[in-house]
């Protein structure tokens, strides 16, 4: 059954999205999103798409984040996106807030925070569950916000599975191939199992969540941990010296978990080496996504990746909601970790049968006006283009790394953007004689906001034998101007701490 439920957000269609909108309008598009009829536009056109139209987006639009887009963006432009953003209006300590921590969690667009009010305000209600109208809108808008991630992220609707966070979907994964270690899943889950003799490989740069949870799955079976080394200026090892990807794959891995983006060293990883160095000895690879999915274009087919995470709140999305994607033919041979309702097809008094994936993986009741704010965010994303977004940030991270670098006795984490180094638009740094406390504080007095400590990344901070650094993170919303800011700030920082 199809439901269409009217749901009126009220929010006014701004800024570059709704340039965009106006655009794709004109050259072909007929009728307002808000008429938009959710039966006649193609797979992602049911409820959850008229409500996400109601919002922002045009339902008309050509939204593929697999078409390159060659308009790029200018400070202009991206003065129209900061438009949709109302925190971006405030000012902190009496200076116009300058948000470079979106590296941490990302601010939101007024499309993202109306479409959840609306969902409350209008259809609210348990999804999978009732047999009334309420609960089948509900369920509707859910599973299409399914569907739209899955798109945003080159992956079938089956492979979303929904999470809280990254942290969740990684140790969701871990947890369920200690199940499978125990026996779960039967002969279809053997290639979860893991015991004595076999390796889980991860690298140095890895952030909390996708580490601890691996020592654990490793303390659990008695497998063993080993670890792909970086070089000094902060590239994964590839094939030179022991602990180089090359040398520490092999016969025994059965597991290769990686970062697709570092979150201190802002480097794009080779993903596609490490996919082809782990499939070739039978190994599942693990990408966390966290840093990629909010700012590059990502196609998790593409990447051949067995299994993927990323977290809502870094990309425009609400905190509460995130992803485990997982090829669907593995997600249905994986034992599930959370078990109890929602999740089940028959339940005896002493043993029950599973749903399929991602329902599997579901269980309890579900995170339904976040995930349908995370597939608004997605498709915010995706009017803007995650080209031009990938573009704009490598620009702004550009620029960044050379201001800093240009002042004395800075020192910035991670290899230089040249020919060979892809970064995003962040940076982690140190200013010799300054606690990275002490500068971010320094920085907040006018305004701007950046993130200081390890960034939940010790041993990284440990291999470069540092403690902590400070980090500035611009995403699509940041203009030329802020990160100039950001610059002139830490290079007085020298001479207001005595250290010039
Ligand atoms: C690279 C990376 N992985 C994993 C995470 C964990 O994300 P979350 O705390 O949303 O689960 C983060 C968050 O900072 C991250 O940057």
């Amino acid at each position: 059954m199809r439901v269409s439920p009217r749901i009126r957000a009220g929010s006014p269609v701004s800024g570059e999205v709704g340039a965009i909108r106006g655009e794709l309008r004109g050259a072909g598009g007929a009728g307002g999103a808000a008429n938009a009829d959710p039966g006649t536009h193609g797979r992602n056109a049911g409820a959850a798409g008229t409500l996400v139209s109601l919002v922002t987006i045009d339902l008309n639009a050509p939204t593929s984040t697999r078409e390159p887009d060659t308009r790029a963006l200018d400070d202009a432009a991206v003065a129209r996106i900061r438009a949709d953003f109302p925190i971006l209006a405030r000012e902190v300590n009496g200076h116009p807030l300058v948000y470079l921590d979106s590296g941490a969690t990302s601010q939101k667009p007024q499309s993202v925070i109306d479409v959840e009010r609306a969902y409350y305000d209008t259809v609210n209600a348990a999804v999978h569950r009732g047999a009334h109208t309420l609960a089948g809108e509900a369920t509707e808008l859910f599973e299409n916000a399914r569907a739209t991630v899955a798109r945003f992220v080159g992956a079938a609707d089956d492979e979303i599975v929904w999470t809280s966070n990254a942290t969740e979907g990684l140790n969701l994964l871990a947890y369920s191939m200690s199940n499978a270690s125990l026996g779960r899943g039967g002969e279809d889950a053997a290639r979860f199992r893991l015991g004595p003799g076999d390796e889980i490989v991860v690298t140095e740069l890895e952030h909390h969540a996708n580490l601890v949870p691996w020592q654990e799955l490793a303390f659990r079976t008695g497998a063993t941990l080993r670890v792909i080394g970086l070089d000094d200026e902060g590239r994964i090892r590839l094939d030179e010296g022991p602990d180089a990807a090359a040398n520490v794959i092999g016969a025994r891995t059965r597991l290769v978990a990686f970062t697709h983006v570092s979150n201190v060293l802002g480097a794009v990883n080779p993903v596609e080496r490490l996919v082809d160095l782990a499939h070739a000895v039978g190994a599942l690879v693990v990408l966390d996504a966290c840093q990629s999915a909010p700012h590059l274009p990502l196609d998790l087919h593409a990447l051949d990746v067995d299994f993927a995470v990323f977290s809502g709140h870094k990309m425009l999305a609400p905190t509460g909601i995130g992803v485990l994607y997982g090829r669907s033919e593995l997600l249905n041979a994986l034992p599930p970790f959370l078990t109890g309702g929602s999740m089940i097809t028959t339940v005896g008094l002493t043993e029950s049968e599973f749903l399929p994936a991602p329902m599997r993986f579901e269980a309890g009741t579900q995170r339904v006006s976040q995930a349908i704010a995370l597939a608004t965010a997605c498709d915010y994303l995706d009017a803007i283009g995650m080209h031009r977004i990938e573009a704009w940030e490598a620009a702004l991270g550009q620029r960044l790394y050379e201001g800093l670098a240009g002042i004395p006795g800075v020192r910035i984490l991670g290899p230089a953007p040249d020919a060979r180094t892809e970064r995003v638009g962040l940076a982690s740094f140190v200013v010799d004689g300054i606690h990275s406390h002490d500068v971010g504080q320094f920085l907040d007095d006018r305004g701007i906001a950046v993130r200081v400590g390890h960034h939940c990344a010790q041993p990284v901070h440990r291999r470069y034998g540092i403690t902590a650094t400070t980090r500035a993170s611009a995403y699509l919303y940041t203009t030329t101007a802020e990160v100039d800011a950001a610059i002139e700030a830490v290079a007085d920082s020298r001479s207001f701490f005595r250290v010039a």
